[in-house]
């Protein structure tokens, strides 16, 4: 049979549109960064949107799902980012197909489908086709070998073959912890003429076998210390890599080949090359720019910006390795941030946001190139040197200087030292770190909060109604460990079945207050969600033990709840008047929501202008005034999508929402807001900035905080009219005069020292003596500056007429000399020599023409010495 050819965009369709036949619910691709979760840098597969849903403490309206998930692979767990460029296959960003069932269907139509949708739809040979599964997998070894019929021989147990239980590559894990279970992979055989044994086989490795697609029975969870718990249902989760599947159904054998990445290793080629300069396609740092490209403008599409510290890092890293390959193929400016039309071209259809983000990432990788470009050429140097020679190993502290002072991230280095078959010294490089107690800024120390062990129910939150409210204590937490009671003076976490606190999210900080009854007292400090819904409150007991099973009462601080709130409200209707006043690419980038301030990071590439902030406060200021009542409607996503809400990018949204309106702004929001835009008072924006390259902050604040703002403006304004002796109203025409004033009199008291100088002069006329027959004056001017120096100097010169002059000024311990010759002596004496002579002897140095130089010196008392040897040295040359 011949196989139809597919484009990837043909692939995408034809995978969703045969789930959707088979009754799934197609889903759209969640950003890269994982929306609430601690435990992950970066979505790594299709099932991330869904980890709640398998935990069971989410749920959605449908038990059958598929998506095409866009994913990264590198700085976390699954991390490919090393071996992109060197294999057929790899990638940092790639697509993953992926269908789910949570608690419907399992194992069986889970294999019948993949095998239908490979075989009948996208006409893959049966032949060319054999399965893994995990070594105690009967059932899944039966579906294949008895319902399927593939032959034993293409069906391979794979065991705990990476030393200890569930270390197998058919047992999956997301991260460390959360959802797992064994897995069945499906391999395509891309013949005998490629070198590479079956999965299993010592040779498995190689390029022939590929594995196309891993469907994983989801059963587990697996918890920190790595014992695991079955899941309240067994759930299905496959994903197979879109880019090998175009391969194989493009014919081709490298995922580099396909025609997605054609286009874009050509348009890399372009860029570093020319428009002429396309011969080397084969090139392997071509595709490494080209896998690169769609990594960083999917990362800056989703909110990460280069920096040097967790998501941010790994960000900046994948950034400079691009340019470092395009740097090696001999482009010594940047290019990178070129390819983003052609990736916007290639893939903007099927990823809208790319589309409407395409400026934004260009700038935001062209600023990262400019600073790399900066220093790359000279660390390549250190590099290349320190790499001469033939050295095996390149030291830690040489890998660690390139990172200190070069900005190469040690991966980039790595690469450097790979291609030229050299290891770098890791430990060496750790310790110099260490040393510098840089640690924290490597993309390895990116470290969440420990999770703790919660297998309850969710906490039912009536913060958006109450501030008090009856609860049973449900679990309790000390040092990460689950315990029966916390005594006087330990500090933990509290779980309630209900709660009015409101844990940290959508940037609104956690609640504070207090849980307490009879003699019992638990301050809380913090509220941050331990799951989904489940709302932990840090803090110390204060007074009494609390147990697990008490039924207590749970109180915020309403004041520091009521300032957060205003703040919060205000930050809607501030990002509204900033994307009517600025424009509509305003785009939130980050937020903290706190009682004492709103801090709002957006995209934008200019600073906001005063005239422009005072728009903003105006606009703000009108919604407050017109104190309409805030509303909050739950609904499903779909009808929020329709009721044009603003949607935060990064945030997990559930499928149920909550939309928002403020005054006249709509945002999905879950934070808690006040009951009128009047509540808010005041609104004034106190500070505006950048803080990343396309990436604007300002920082406002309302209420009370607003009031004592301009109270202390005003106390200031009054305090400068008193020493002015002026009403405030009068305050600018007063300084204005008070500035004119001393403008006259800095005049004033030139013309003075000009004539207090002229008038030496004249007296200095008299004090010239007779040397060898040359007139030499050397005299110290009182009240001069530099200018007064030279002035004197030209008028003694014309009254002495053949003369060696040295006149100097003093001002503290500084001094300043000026020496001149006229032209009659200036063959034997040079000014310049005498400056210098003269200035050594107080502390300074200087030089100049022959026959007039300016020196300074920083030693005062010298001067009297050094003016009385300048005879003595005339006398010598004369
Ligand atoms: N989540 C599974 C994987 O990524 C399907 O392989």
């Amino acid at each position: 049979m011949s196989q139809p050819t597919f484009t990837v965009a043909d692939i995408r369709k034809t995978f969703l549109d045969f789930f959707e036949s088979k009754g799934h619910t197609v889903v759209a691709s969640s950003p890269l960064v994982p929306g609430n979760d601690p435990t992950l840098m970066f979505t790594n597969s299709g099932m991330v949107q869904f980890k709640d849903v398998f935990l069971g403490t989410d749920k959605r309206p449908y038990v059958r799902a598929a998506s095409v998930q866009a994913c990264l692979r590198a700085g976390g767990k699954h991390n490919d980012l090393e071996n992109v460029g060197y294999t057929a296959r790899h990638h940092t960003f790639f697509e993953m197909l992926g269908n789910w069932s949570f608690g419907d269907y399992f194992k069986r139509e889970s294999i019948t489908w993949g095998w239908e949708l490979l075989t009948k739809v996208y006409g893959l040979p049966a032949e060319k086709l054999l399965a893994t599964v995990y070594h105690e997998d009967d059932e899944a070894y039966d579906i294949w070998t008895q319902e399927i019929g593939l032959p034993p021989e293409r069906v391979i147990r794979i065991g705990d073959n990476k030393g200890g239980k569930y270390k197998s590559d058919n047992f999956w894990m997301m991260a460390d912890t959360g959802p797992c279970g064994p897995c069945s992979e499906i391999f395509y055989d891309h013949g005998p003429h490629i070198p590479g044994g079956p999965p299993g086989s010592p040779d498995e490795d190689g390029d022939r076998f590929i594995e196309i697609w891993n469907h994983v029975f989801m059963q587990f969870d697996m918890k920190e210390d790595g014992s695991v718990v079955r899941l309240p249902a067994p759930c299905v989760d496959t994903g197979m890599g879109l880019e090998r599947l175009a391969a194989i159904l493009q014919h081709v054998h490298s995922n580099y080949e396909i025609d997605l990445f054609d286009a874009l290793i050509k348009a890399a080629a372009r860029e570093v090359w020319g428009e002429t300069g396309c011969a080397d396609l084969v090139n392997p740092s071509l595709k490494v720019i080209a896998d690169h490209i769609r990594a960083t403008s999917f990362l800056v599409s989703d909110g990460v910006i280069p920096s040097n510290e967790g998501r941010g890092y790994v960000q900046r890293r994948i950034i400079r390795r691009a340019i470092r390959h395009g740097y090696k193929l001999g482009r010594k400016k940047p290019f990178f941030h070129k390819l983003v039309p052609d990736l916007v071209a290639l893939m903007g259809a099927a990823y809208p946001k790319l589309q409407a983000e395409a400026k934004h990432i260009a700038d935001t990788l062209k600023a990262e190139e400019e600073r790399f470009y900066e220093t790359l050429a000279n660390g390549m140097e250190i590099l290349d040197a320190a790499l001469d020679g033939g050295k095996a190993t390149l030291p830690g502290d040489v890998a660690f200087k390139l990172h200190d002072t070069y900005g190469f991230p040690l991966d980039l280095t790595q690469d450097v030292c790979r291609e030229r078959g050299v290891t770098v010294d890791e430990a060496g490089f750790d310790a110099a770190m260490e040393k510098q107690k840089a640690a924290g800024r490597a993309a390895g120390k990116f470290k969440m909060e420990r999770a703790v062990e919660y297998g309850g129910g969710a906490s039912v939150f009536t913060g958006y109604e109450h501030l008090e409210e009856a609860a049973k204590v449900v679990a309790l937490y000390h040092e990460g460990a689950a315990v029966d009671a916390l005594a006087e003076g330990q500090s933990g976490i509290v779980v309630l079945d209900t709660t009015p606190f409101y844990a940290e999210s959508g940037g609104q900080v956690g609640d504070q207050g207090v849980i307490c009854a009879e003699g019992v007292a638990f301050g809380v400090e913090d509220t941050q969600k331990i799951k989904a819904d489940v709302h932990g409150h840090h803090g110390t007991m204060q007074q009494g033990t609390l147990k697990v099973g008490d039924a207590v009462k749970a109180a915020v601080d309403g004041e520091r709840r009521a300032a957060t709130m205003r703040n919060h409200s205000v930050t809607h209707l501030m990002h509204k008047a900033l994307r009517e006043v600025l424009g509509g690419h305003v785009q939130q980038k980050g937020s903290l929501v706190d009682a004492d301030k709103t801090r709002f990071d957006f995209a934008h590439n200019a600073p906001v202008t005063p005239a422009q902030i005072t728009e903003i406060e105006q606009r703000v200021n009108a919604e407050i005034l017109a104190n309409a009542p805030t509303q909050a409607r739950v609904m499903s996503m779909d009808d929020a999508q329709k009721t044009g809400a603003m949607m935060l990018f990064g945030e997990k949204y559930g499928d149920t929402v909550r939309v928002l309106d403020i005054g006249s702004s709509r945002e999905l929001c879950g934070g808690t807001h006040v009951q009128r835009t009047g509540d808010i008072g005041l609104f004034k924006i106190v500070s505006e900035g950048g803080v990343a390259a396309g990436v604007r902050r300002v920082e406002a604040i309302t209420g009370a905080n607003a009031l004592a703002y301009v109270q202390g403006l005003e106390a200031t304004v009054h305090s400068v009219a008193a020493t002015l002796k002026a009403p405030s109203a009068e305050l600018q025409p007063r300084l204005a005069q008070v500035l004119e004033q001393v403008r006259a009199l800095e005049k004033e008291i030139g013309a003075l020292k000009g004539r207090l100088a002229s008038s030496q002069g004249d007296e200095l006329v008299a004090q010239a003596v007779d040397v060898n027959g040359i007139k030499v004056l050397a005299a110290k001017l009182e009240g001069a500056d530099a200018k007064t120096l030279r002035e004197t100097m030209d008028k003694l010169k014309d009254k002495l007429k053949s003369a060696v002059i040295v006149l100097a000024a003093v001002d503290g311990a500084k001094v300043q000399i000026a020496a001149g010759v006229t032209a009659d002596h200036t063959a034997k004496i040079k000014a310049g020599e005498l400056v210098n002579f003269v200035a050594q002897q107080v502390g300074g140095k200087g030089g100049g023409k022959p026959d007039m130089a300016m020196a300074g010196g920083t030693d005062a008392a010298g001067l009297p010495k050094a003016l009385a040897s300048v005879q003595a040295w005339v006398a010598e040359r004369a």
